[in-house]
């Protein structure tokens, strides 16, 4: 495996695969699988479960890890081609790249999106020039419009739960958040729900739809694996009947790259609570990547509750990202 970078690049049985190597290594531990390798991980957005759950990840396989962060007191870097380097910048990652590749077997890379234009975001402009840069196998860690280890997980959680992928209805679900967040979790989401089969809804306000790319490349799952996409504003109807509702906050795409502050004031009540899931299945469960603002995105009595899963999903990180370091590095 030379790069993951999007679990749609995957056919659904290599997915299942790769989730059967991820239970395999969870039963056995194979703690000396990748002894001698060293994985790079070059961190140029915050992150808490990305870092731990890698270098743990690589930990347990034998291997090791180092971090490489603007947290970490380096030259600051440059990101953007053809500019003159006077200003705070030390350092071009077209130098910085290479160089981190030369002391590792594989590089992980984490950069959000810049959210200047969302057709360069759309098309991951600025991640694939950083990989280009690459020597080595390579792994989205979260880029503009992909977070393929955050789907990874959970489908690997999905199938833990007993959740089928055909028959299942799937809500992902804007939720309230005072700073406009990237589109890469609800974009990789509402493909891996609708590349696992199941019936995806995506509930949002006006102006919050996915960007038509996203949700073309989504409909083209669900039609290969059984599966289907709607989208709607009407949180009760679209709850209807739901075994899953995950929650995530994403940038406007009709103001995109805007100040939302104004938009957003009317949309406080955009707040995950139990009210919700009336009419969902009793079992419904509740999702989130994390980290999740409490009282702001999901009231306590859901976060707290029965339905969460997402300590689960969290802990699933690591078992899904020693099956792709397994498969690229063993
Ligand atoms: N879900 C996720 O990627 O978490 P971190 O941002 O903490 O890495």
């Amino acid at each position: 495996m030379k790069a993951f970078n999007d679990l749609a690049d995957f056919r659904r049985e290599e997915v299942q695969a790769l989730l059967e190597t991820a239970r395999w290594l969870e039963a056995t531990r194979q703690p000396r699988a990748l002894e001698g390798k060293v994985l790079a991980l070059l961190f140029l957005s915050p992150s808490l479960r990305t870092q731990a759950s890698f270098q743990a990840a690589m930990a347990r396989l034998g291997g090791s890890s180092f971090v490489i962060s603007p947290q970490h007191n380096i030259h600051k870097l440059e990101t953007r081609r053809g500019v003159i380097m006077d200003g705070d910048a030390a350092e071009h990652v077209s130098e910085a790249v290479p160089a981190l590749c030369s002391y590792a077997d594989a590089i992980g890379i984490r950069a959000f999106a810049p959210r200047r234009h969302l057709d360069d975001d759309v098309e991951d402009r600025d991640f694939r020039a950083l990989v280009e840069l690459c020597t080595v196998p390579y792994i989205n860690m979260e880029s503009a419009i992909l977070h393929p280890t955050q789907s990874l997980a959970d489908w690997k959680t999905l199938d833990e739960l007993s959740i089928p992928g055909p028959g299942a209805k799937f809500v992902l679900s804007w939720a309230y958040h005072p700073k406009e967040l990237p589109l890469a979790v609800p974009a990789s989401t509402v493909a891996m729900a609708a590349q696992r089969g199941m019936d995806v809804t995506v509930l949002r306000p006006p102006d919050f739809a996915l960007p038509e790319r996203v949700m073309e490349k989504a409909r083209a799952l669900a039609e290969s694996s059984g599966g289907s996409l709607r989208e709607t504003t009407e949180r009760l109807e679209a709850l209807e009947g739901a075994s899953v509702l995950y929650a995530k906050s994403w940038s406007s795409t009709t103001h995109y790259g805007e100040d939302e502050r104004e938009l957003r004031r009317g949309l406080t009540d955009w707040c995950v609570e139990e009210s919700w899931l009336a009419n969902a299945r009793p079992d419904c469960r509740f999702m989130h990547c994390l980290p999740v603002r409490r009282g702001v995105v999901v009231r306590d009595e859901i976060l707290d509750g029965p339905r969460s899963v997402v300590q689960l999903q969290a802990r699933n990180r690591m078992w899904g990202q020693m099956a792709v370091l397994h498969r690229m590095l063993a």
